[in-house]
């Protein structure tokens, strides 16, 4: 067993490309993983022990969690997010069954940003309304906790400190946030979508980085049949779902930021 039959397995599950140049990386990953788990006492050790890693659906899930880039913040790409807010969310709020997605949501802080603006805009929410998707067991695990270091409070703007409490070290996010909030693992490349026709908006953003154009196709393909007619698709500022893809999203500006509409 060779890495690079490992990194073929990880492409066809996840999505996730690992090319050539970083193919050590993929390799070290694994044999931290395989090392963490007590099956290797040494990284050296990983050659051999590559195979367990594809027989064991346990440990394939965990090697997942390894490999993925978890990269995030509260309140990222914060004028974009206001943008979306003044131009989109007040209305999908407005509707009882209006929901937003977040799909490669990582360990929480988009989903939890979007709820506490809903929350500023809407008090009274009680219902689920902010869902977030990610295929990561450990990001998720994390996410639903809702505990983060006390430093993360720097993201978050004066006015939406209220949504979160300071308990030593450690950032909680608060119950009224949590309770409008939901989260579920997801494979945004599977061959079924989980959702259909559910999503008013869903955000999409610094996830496809990582998809050849082959999955970014599934995906947007995904993400499509899961938004309601007409919902719109967010992606990070500098992301578009290419010429390939306009047949499904049709681009659009508001200031500066290029949003996309369902066709
Ligand atoms: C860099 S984070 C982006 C987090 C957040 N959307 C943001 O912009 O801050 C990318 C996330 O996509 C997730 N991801 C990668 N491939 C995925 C897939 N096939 N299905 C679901 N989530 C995936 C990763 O686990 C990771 O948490």
């Amino acid at each position: 067993m060779v890495i690079k039959n490992v990194r073929d397995f990880v492409y066809q599950l996840t999505g996730n490309y690992y090319s050539e140049d970083r193919l050590h990386s993929l390799k070290q990953k694994a044999a931290q993983m395989l090392k963490d788990k007590g099956i290797i006492s040494s990284v050296n050790e990983v050659d051999g022990k590559l195979e367990v890693l594809l027989r064991d659906k346990e440990l394939a899930d965990e090697l997942i969690s390894y490999i993925t880039i978890n990269e995030t913040s509260f309140f990222r790409h914060i004028d974009q997010i206001n943008t979306f807010k003044d131009h989109f969310l007040k209305d999908i709020l407005k509707n009882p069954t209006g929901k937003v997605l977040s799909a490669g949501c990582s360990t929480g802080e988009e989903p939890y940003t979007l709820a506490m603006i809903s929350l500023s805009i809407q008090p009274t929410l009680r219902n689920k309304r902010i869902f977030g998707i990610d295929i990561s067991t450990r990001a998720l695990n994390v996410a639903k906790k809702g505990e983060y270091p006390a430093r993360y409070e720097r993201y978050i703007p004066k006015e939406y400190k209220k949504y979160v409490e300071i308990d030593g070290r450690t950032l909680k996010i608060k119950d009224e946030v949590k309770k409008i909030v939901d989260f579920h693992k997801g494979n945004l490349v599977a061959s079924q979508c989980m959702y259909k026709g559910q999503f008013s908006a869903v955000f999409f953003r610094n996830v496809l980085i990582y998809f050849t154009e082959e999955k970014k196709r599934k995906a947007l393909e995904n993400l499509h049949k899961s938004l309601k007619k007409d919902g719109v698709l967010v992606l990070a500022p500098t992301e578009t779902v290419g010429i390939k893809n306009q047949d499904l999203f049709e681009p659009f500006k508001i200031g500066r930021f290029v949003f996309f509409r369902k066709k």
